[in-house]
């Protein structure tokens, strides 16, 4: 107890035995001591029931009123009240104005924000930028189901998937057919999801630009590298030996330039795709047409093996992933200098699904350039690159080819020693070799 309480106590306990004392006193005078003693304890309840209401009255007013002056323990009780019940209304303002600022702030986002409830996939709040990106509106779609409001939009199953669900890229709005989105679930409790939608539309109107001005800019420069290329396979060195050496240099760097017109093309026409035609891919076949290029390319200046364990077929693209393969199998012939080896191997994996490596025992690549080396014109030395008449889009042709096979590549590589390009195909990429591919075996 506060000494202030204490003391209020001792007081009113004082002025209690007095007013007793005096109630023993006056009724001896009279010569009735317990009825005078009685009326003085009544008399002492009363004045206390008086006291009990007045606290009351003024714990349930609905005004604030100042604290009470005074002493006793009556006095006493209803000052801490009134400070307990003041200090609550500051925290209750307090809480309230930053619950008031969180949510000015998330209204103010330019990216939509729907807060979900998991179980019963409810909508319980959502920003502004909600309604132009989303299509959702005060108060029709307060705590209405996320999956009808946000339709054609897939989110049942999106949802299903949990705290796995893979953003949504580049889909269009609910609300409007020429807005493209980004869809983000971000669970941000057990029972709470944040949806969070990104307008696009500019980003990957720009992207569709670029790549529609790299595609026609290739396309453009095809024609007419084909002619002067025609006309210089035409020119003979002996007719004019001064000429020789630059007509030669000047056919490497046309060829040069036909390949990488070719290999902006085929990146050009693989990003425009979603998902490739799924046919069956004859591997024997492919590994025997890898090892002629490899061959072709080698000159016999490195020991070419390749190894069939797999038994399989793959379903995919065969056309794209000849071209995947064989940007592998040129990488390991080009970066590995004579006498090495490049060791093609096809075989199954633990989960049921299939691994194309190209090993090789080249130059290697250095930690530091792995994390990029996918990137287009990524390089690890551009004159070695130049070299071996690389164009520096292989990788980048590879994975692309990959991914849209959701397959991955994996690159392990040690400089000096040499590199190893793992392309895995997941189980639902595997199917049975047909028989007379595989009598077809060289
Ligand atoms: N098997 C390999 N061994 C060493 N370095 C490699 C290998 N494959 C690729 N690289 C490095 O990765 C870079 C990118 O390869 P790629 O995209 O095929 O372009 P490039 O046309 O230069 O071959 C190459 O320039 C080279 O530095
Ligand atoms: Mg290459």
């Amino acid at each position: 107890m506060s000494p202030d309480a204490r003391s209020a106590w001792f007081r009113t306990l004082g002025q209690l035995m007095l007013v007793l004392a005096v109630g023993l006193g006056v009724g001896l005078l009279i010569g009735h001591p317990w009825p005078a003693l009685t009326i003085a304890a009544l008399a002492v309840v009363a004045w206390h029931y008086w006291k009990l209401r007045g606290v009351l009255l003024r714990l349930t007013a609905r005004q604030r009123q100042a604290p009470p002056t005074g002493t006793g323990v009556w006095n006493e009780l209803d000052r801490l009240l009134a400070r307990g019940q003041s200090e609550m209304r500051a925290r209750k303002r307090r809480l309230l104005s930053m619950l008031r600022a969180y949510r000015a702030a998330a209204a103010a986002l330019p990216d939509a924000v729907v807060v979900v409830e998991r179980n019963s996939q409810r909508i319980l709040w959502f920003n502004e930028a909600a309604t132009p990106l989303l299509g959702l509106q005060h108060p029709r779609h307060q705590d209405a189901s996320v999956v009808t409001a946000l339709q054609p939009l897939p989110m049942a199953s999106w949802l299903a998937a949990g705290r796995n669900a893979e953003p949504l890229t580049d889909v269009a709005s609910p609300a409007n057919a020429g807005m493209r989105l980004n869809l983000r679930l971000i669970p941000y409790s057990d029972e709470l999801w944040l949806l969070v939608a990104r307008d696009v539309t500019r980003t990957m109107r720009l992207e569709h630009m670029r790549r529609d001005f790299v595609a026609n800019v290739s396309h453009e420069l095809r024609t007419p590298l084909t002619v002067i290329h025609g006309y210089l396979e035409m020119l003979d060195p002996e007719d004019n030996p001064d000429w020789a050496p630059m007509l030669a240099e000047m056919q490497l760097q046309s060829q040069r330039m036909a390949q990488l017109v070719e290999d902006l093309l085929t990146l050009s026409r693989l990003e425009a795709r979603d998902a490739l035609p799924e046919e069956p891919v004859a591997m024997t076949p492919m590994l025997t047409a890898l090892r002629r290029e490899a061959e072709a390319l080698s000159q016999n200046r490195h020991r070419i093996t390749v190894t069939d364990e797999a038994g399989i077929d793959l379903l995919g693209s065969t056309r794209e992933l000849h071209s995947a393969f064989g940007n592998l199998v040129a990488n390991a012939v080009r970066y590995t200098p004579a006498g090495g080896e490049v060791e093609l191997r096809f075989a199954r994996d633990a989960d049921g699904g299939a691994t194309l490596s190209v090993r090789d025992t080249g130059y290697g690549i250095p930690a530091a350039h792995l994390p990029r080396i996918t990137e287009r014109f990524y390089r690890v030395s551009t004159s070695r690159s130049r070299e071996s008449g690389g164009t520096g889009l292989g990788l980048a042709i590879a994975k692309h080819v990959l991914g849209l096979h959701g397959a991955r590549l994996e690159i392990e590589s040690e400089v000096g020693k040499g590199s190893v390009f793992a392309c895995r195909f997941g189980p639902e990429r595997v199917q049975a070799r047909a028989p007379n591919h595989a009598t077809a075996t060289p």
